[in-house]
């Protein structure tokens, strides 16, 4: 038999809770033998302590060499001189879609059987970041500006993306969030696009569209209505906490942000200083985002039975971390997946 071929990826553990919750997500790809061969590299705060930057180039030739990664958390300190690495990584290999799906995996919660995957635009809107003071007399910071684009080519890629994701998925509609009323260029320009491309799908994929205020209100309410969610980027980030939110926080919660050149996997939380080192963190965000991983290089069948043990771990066996009312340890959760493997 030929050896299987292994898959290049850059690993890149991350900060805070990353490097305890990538052990026990290795753990568990170990056990199905994942395809990857992992090049190991650093950002964010480990970036900055070994060698004075949160992005080290090495760690971009890592991802422009195997244009796939798997990457935990990375801390980016608020104020002072750095930009979100996140967001610059993001901008770097053009990664326009942030794919981020949530699903009840633990009945018993505040609501059931969610299924809903939201399509964020991922490198334009407000992240552009085009923000500048004014000063007015002594005050330097008198009055704050900040610039969004949206581009035309952008919001036509986007909406595209996340109708075409609802076509090879089984999907069966995508509701298009915006600001329209208010942001008349910003967002109207999203919405027009939206509704050119929905007129392509029309016949096969249902097509709506909701203001993000009212859609926020509505994902309380009613969340069994929505199936896809496109949205621009500062609406997208909110609205995709939100639907953590639905399933158990943001423990529950994968994203994937693709491009054409390269595709990052990660969790939609952060670093969680707060309970970092503690063996607390809950791993199933970054073991989801490596399942995504799984299903982006062909390996849908390994993806399938992690997630499969995963739902035996929560709800059979009962070993849960505690942001999901358990006394499990990190560690303890990744070994009772590995159990469950079949
Ligand atoms: P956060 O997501 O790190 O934490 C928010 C709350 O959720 C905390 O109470 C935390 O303990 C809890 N939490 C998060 N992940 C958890 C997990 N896996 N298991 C159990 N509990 C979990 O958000 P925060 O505190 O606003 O940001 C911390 C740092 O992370 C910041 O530097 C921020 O810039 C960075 N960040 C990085 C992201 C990324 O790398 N993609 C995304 C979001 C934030
Ligand atoms: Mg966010």
């Amino acid at each position: 038999m030929a050896l299987a071929t292994k898959i290049p990826a850059t690993l890149i553990p991350g900060d805070g809770i990353g490097p305890e919750i990538m052990d026990a997500v290795l753990m568990v790809l170990g056990a199905v033998d994942a395809p990857f061969e992992w090049d190991r590299q650093v950002g964010g705060l480990a970036g900055i302590e070994a060698c004075g930057d949160p992005l080290p180039k090495a760690t971009l030739d890592s991802i422009r060499r195997t244009r796939l990664a798997l990457k935990g958390p990375l801390t980016t300190p608020v104020g002072g001189g750095f930009r979100s690495v996140n967001v610059r990584m993001r901008e770097e290999f053009g990664l326009y879609a942030n794919v981020r799906p949530v699903r009840t995996m633990i009945p018993g919660g505040r609501y059931e059987e969610i299924d809903i995957v939201l399509v964020r635009e991922n490198i334009e809107g407000l992240y552009v970041a085009f923000e500048h003071f004014i000063a007015v007399g002594d005050d330097p910071r008198a009055v704050a500006i900040s610039q969004g684009i949206n581009t035309r080519a952008e919001c036509m890629r986007i909406v595209r993306y996340a109708f075409e994701y609802a076509a090879t998925h089984g999907r069966k509609k995508v509701t298009i969030v915006h600001k329209a009323n208010v942001l008349k260029a910003l967002t109207g320009l999203f919405l027009e696009c939206g509704e050119i491309v929905a007129r392509e799908y029309e016949g096969r994929i249902e097509a709506n569209d909701r203001i993000v205020d009212a859609c926020a209100m509505q994902l309380v309410m009613n969340p069994w209505q929505f199936d896809v969610i496109v949205t621009t980027n500062l609406f997208g980030d909110i609205l995709s906490d939100q639907l953590a939110g639905l399933v158990g926080g943001l423990g529950m919660a994968p994203g994937a942000n693709i491009g054409p050149d390269a595709a990052i996997f990660e969790a939609v939380h952060g670093s969680a200083p707060d309970i970092a080192g503690k063996g607390l963190a809950n791993p199933l965000a970054l073991l989801l985002a490596a399942c995504l991983m799984l299903d982006h290089v062909g390996r849908a069948d390994s993806a399938g039975r992690i997630r499969k043990a995963m739902l035996a771990c929560l709800n059979t066996d009962g070993v849960r971390t505690p942001d999901l009312g358990g006394k499990a340890s990190t560690a303890d959760f990744a070994q009772g997946i590995v159990r469950r493997l079949n």
